[in-house]
């Protein structure tokens, strides 16, 4: 199977230039212009538009049994959903509790995805304990292909780690040359202040953020640093949300501790206000790190454009409004989580680029290219060059629509950026070859994703 993609607006970091380029066998092989194309060959007309590498979504959860429930998506509806919205690859959060079993989990995982998801994918392996196996199972998980860990220091009990297994964790992630991303609150304070406001009657979702102010966030990332200076090992802060915690990371960064920063659509343009809007709608806006100050958001755009921020990610995580509803009595139960895996691309295009936040290169680094490096996925995916897969967004940055729950692919009854005007969208996306969507439909083959095998590359 041949395509030509011709005459568009081609960007990369780095690069910008108008011309065509060549598909065959899923890879890219000509990049050039007026160029020829067998008989038979697919061509795609890309005038005015622009053509990006495939965006990659460094976090999301999809299957995820979470605070008393599950996430709603399936990897069929979020990679649909994800390749409308011109993401071509995501990679998972598996997430195993302390008392399953780490391989086990990682099975579960991959066989939920596997023969599912229409977009290519890879995981993030979290270790929410480190037992006298633990080495073991990470090696193999590891030699499967998973060069990446997830740790959390919040989500006490459950998902959370306490200092003695961080400090194993990286300890082993530096001898494997294997990235630690980490979700930084400290869990102890905040099951403490959650306490402290549930004593005092304060059950509703405006208290999550009080529960688990800036300076939590702030002492869990600078303690992930100070971990990551003593183990010598690289780190990947998660959905960080604050000026202060990334003060904390910067701080590391510039005594020369390898700390990567990303941070999540939500932080960018909602604030704290949202989840104090009463009753269900707040709980709707709760996850962790809470949605923040509105002053933050300038520090976060800001962070992106000088590249002090890497990425720019979605937490991709659905529950629908009877589940936000498991919290009505307090808000310690509602399911953490704010879907937007389908919006990312093009309200970052939006509110950054045409907004004059962001420059192309920076946005198309932050969305696809600097994930695609960190995590060991650079040149096959996030960017466009001849050996490269192609996995290619064609642009239209003239498109004008509004986000909408009736109009979502996700799987949820609501859409947390609800109205929000969005300034261009992909006309058509490709997943190695393939087109998987055209003008915001899927007419592609379901389940076509492939596992990302992925080497240790943080040595
Ligand atoms: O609220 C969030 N972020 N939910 C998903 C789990 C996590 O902490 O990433
Ligand atoms: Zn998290
Ligand atoms: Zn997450």
């Amino acid at each position: 199977m041949t395509l030509l993609i011709r005459n568009g607006e081609i960007v990369t970091v780095g690069s910008r230039a108008r011309g065509d380029i060549f598909v065959e066998n899923e890879a890219i092989t000509r990049i050039g212009r007026n160029l020829e194309a067998p008989a038979g060959t697919e061509v795609i007309d890309a005038t005015g538009k622009l053509v990006f590498p495939g965006f990659i979504d460094p976090h999301v959860h999809i299957y995820l049994p979470f605070m008393a429930t599950f996430a709603k998506d399936t990897h069929e509806t979020a990679s649909i959903a994800a390749l409308i919205g011109g993401t071509t690859t995501y990679i998972e959060m598996c997430c195993p509790n302390r008392n399953d079993d780490a391989l086990a989990g990682y099975q579960l995982w991959k066989a939920k995805a596997e023969g599912y998801s229409a977009c290519d994918y890879a995981f993030h392996m979290a270790v929410t304990k480190f037992g006298d196996e633990t080495e073991a199972q990470l090696r193999q998980i590891v030699a499967d292909g998973t060069a990446s860990f997830k740790i959390f220091l919040a989500y006490k009990n459950f998902f959370g780690v306490d200092d003695g297994e961080m400090y194993q964790t990286l300890e082993l992630a530096k001898r494997l040359g294997v990235i630690v991303t980490a979700h930084c609150e400290d869990a102890e304070l905040v099951a403490r202040l959650q306490q402290k406001l549930l004593a005092e009657g304060k059950t509703g979702p405006e208290w999550h953020e009080p529960s688990r102010p800036e300076s939590v966030e702030a002492e869990g990332t600078g303690r992930f640093a100070t971990f990551l200076e003593n183990t010598g090992a690289a780190g990947y802060v998660v959905h960080l949300s604050c000026e202060k915690a990334l003060q904390a990371a910067l701080a590391a960064k510039s005594r020369g501790v390898r700390i990567h920063v990303e941070s999540v659509l939500p932080h960018f343009l909602l604030d704290k206000t949202f989840a104090e809007r009463p009753g269900v709608d707040g709980m709707k806006h709760v996850m962790s790190p809470p949605l923040r100050a509105k002053q933050n958001q300038a520090v976060l755009w800001n962070g992106v454009a000088t590249g002090a921020i890497d990425t720019v990610g979605t937490d991709h995580c659905p529950f629908d409004t009877a589940q936000k509803l498991l919290g009505k009595d307090s808000f310690v139960n509602i399911p953490n989580g704010i879907p937007g895996i389908e919006d990312r691309v093009n309200l970052l295009y939006t509110f950054g680029v045409k907004r004059g936040r962001l420059d192309l290169d920076r946005f198309v680094d932050a969305a696809s290219t600097r994930a695609a490096k960190l995590f060991g996925l650079f040149p096959r995916k996030g960017t466009i060059a001849v050996g490269s897969d192609a996995d290619l967004v064609v642009y239209d940055p003239e498109y004008r629509g509004v986000i909408s729950a009736k109009s979502q692919h996700v799987n949820n009854d609501y859409n947390a950026f609800e109205g929000l005007q969005i300034e261009g969208r992909p006309s058509v996306v490709t997943v190695r070859g393939k087109v998987q969507v055209r003008d915001g439909k899927f007419i592609g083959e379901r389940g076509r994703g492939r596992f990302l095998k992925r080497e240790p590359s943080h040595f």
